[in-house]
């Protein structure tokens, strides 16, 4: 089975309206060279998500929100919900982020709902799990991360594209990463445990890397079995970085 890998960029909290000379450059690039070999998203903050959206749809660049509420509306201030970010432009949406299960104590169960509210206004979510260092230290990565994968993907997912993020915890912005066969054998289990459960729709399921992929090692991690493309912080800030990770595919 092909599956298109897909590149996204999570901008986190950088980017102002300045930053669409980025978005400008990276559809140039995009546009003159060879046709990419992956779909390409960017996350950026939500305050610009729209003119993301709109500068980068001549060049196929999609746009995604990087966070969403489990409600469709109502008194939440200061979130958005799921139908807000797709009106805005949005076709993707992160969910569980290991920054927002840290600093907003989002539990499996919350970002199952997440990721279930995404599916409902139409988004794909980009559903992130990972371990800590001394999980995968004292020898639970595989379990840790089979457990996130078991509470925060819905059962929606037999029917709608949803996506999986690996992402290590340890290795997000710290330029660290696992070796090649540590990111194989995280995917491999990955992909086992969503055929289990989701059969054909899981064996075309697009499991991401991310954690300091860069555009020196993201041709190495790209390369593996069951990598379907990254999700990518630092390095998709600059569209120098990101069109070279983009190319390595
Ligand atoms: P990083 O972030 O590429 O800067 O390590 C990845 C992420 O948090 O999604």
């Amino acid at each position: 089975m092909t599956i298109t890998p897909l590149i996204a960029g999570n901008w986190k909290m950088n980017g102002l309206r300045s930053s669409l000379d980025e978005v400008a450059e990276l559809a140039g690039l995009l546009t003159t060279g060879e046709a990419p070999r992956a779909l390409v998203v960017i996350c950026p903050p939500a305050t610009i998500l729209h003119t993301v959206a709109s500068a980068g749809a001549t060049s196929g660049i999609l746009a995604g929100g990087q966070d969403c509420h489990t409600a469709v509306s109502g008194a939440h201030t200061g979130d958005l919900s799921a139908s807000m970010l797709a009106d805005a432009g949005a076709q993707y949406v992160i969910v569980g982020h290991s920054e927002r299960r840290a600093a907003h104590g989002e539990t499996d169960e919350v970002v199952r709902a997440k990721a279930e509210a995404a599916i409902g206004a139409g988004l794909k979510p980009i559903i992130c799990v990972g371990e800590t260092e001394s999980e995968r230290d004292a020898g639970n990565a595989e379990a840790v991360v089979a457990s996130q994968i078991t509470g925060s993907i819905p059962d929606a997912a037999g029917q709608h594209e949803v996506i999986v993020a690996y992402e290590p915890i340890w290795a997000i912005g710290t330029g660290r990463t696992p070796s090649c066969e540590e990111i194989g054998q995280m995917h491999n289990a990955i992909r086992r445990q969503l055929v289990e459960r989701f059969g054909e729709k899981g064996a075309s399921t697009r499991i991401l890397y991310g954690g300091s992929m860069k555009p020196m090692n993201a041709r190495e991690i790209l390369d593996i079995e069951n990598v379907n493309g990254g999700l990518v912080g630092g390095a998709s800030l600059l569209a120098k970085d990101f069109y070279t990770i983009i190319s390595a595919v």
